[in-house]
């Protein structure tokens, strides 16, 4: 029985993406490194340095880990001055009704998300209050698909991983959900992954009551 959902955020309860996207291109231009939405897409659900060192596939040169730090700075301050303009209308279709429902049937929700940003991000959409736990990339050490992050919500809810069902858009997180033993229901870029155990186009398409029963 599920009692718990944990929900990716970027790209599952808000749209990132095009921010993101922005972000490390404009560091990419900056440092003359080919960049596309191709290689973007490779990068949801990725940490800011992992994500960092898939971009670099592709650069001239090698780079120092301080110049690594740097860079990735440089990108986080482009993206955070782009979350800044976010707000609770960028929130994704279905996402609020989803968390309504999820509560009004006693079901325990929490976020587990590789963002460092998370707890901005939440602020900015009107969502610092909405979950029981958030666990986020300021509280692992390794990205998905491990399933660190997710075990950790399932900690932080007080349930067992078999207990649990996660909302992911990325491949990475749905291949990190059913590493720790959970359930996965892919959306988004997700929507057509074979492994997840459900599949959605997005949270306004999901019929919550077939996976709950
Ligand atoms: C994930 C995104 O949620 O967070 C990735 O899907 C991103 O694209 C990762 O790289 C880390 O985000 P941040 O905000 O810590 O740079
Ligand atoms: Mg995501």
């Amino acid at each position: 029985m599920v009692q718990g959902i944990i929900f990716d955020l970027d790209g599952v309860i808000v749209s990132t993406d095009d921010c993101h996207y922005r972000a490390w291109q404009r560091m990419a231009d900056e440092e003359g490194i080919p960049f596309s939405r191709g290689v973007n897409e490779r990068l949801r659900g990725v940490s800011r340095m992992d994500s960092l060192d898939i971009i670099l596939e592709r650069a001239k040169r090698s780079y120092t880990q301080e110049e690594k730090t740097a860079m990735a700075a440089r990108k986080n301050a482009y993206y955070i001055e782009l979350i800044g303009k976010l707000t609770p209308a960028d929130i994704l279709p279905g996402a609020l009704d989803a968390l309504e429902r999820l509560r009004r049937r006693g079901l325990r929700i929490a976020i587990g998300s590789s963002s460092r940003n998370t707890p901005l991000i939440l602020r900015q959409i009107g969502l610092e209050n909405a979950f029981d736990a958030v666990a986020d990339g300021n509280q692992i050490t390794r990205s998905k698909p491990d399933p660190e992050v997710f075990l950790l919500a399932t900690r932080l809810l007080g349930l067992a991983p078999a207990e649990c069902l996660v909302v992911e858009d990325a491949d990475a997180g749905v291949e990190a959900a059913l590493a720790g033993g959970m359930k996965a229901l892919g959306v988004g870029s997700a929507a057509a992954n074979p492994r997840a155990t459900y599949r959605a186009r997005d949270l306004a398409a999901l019929d919550l009551e077939s996976i709950l029963k």
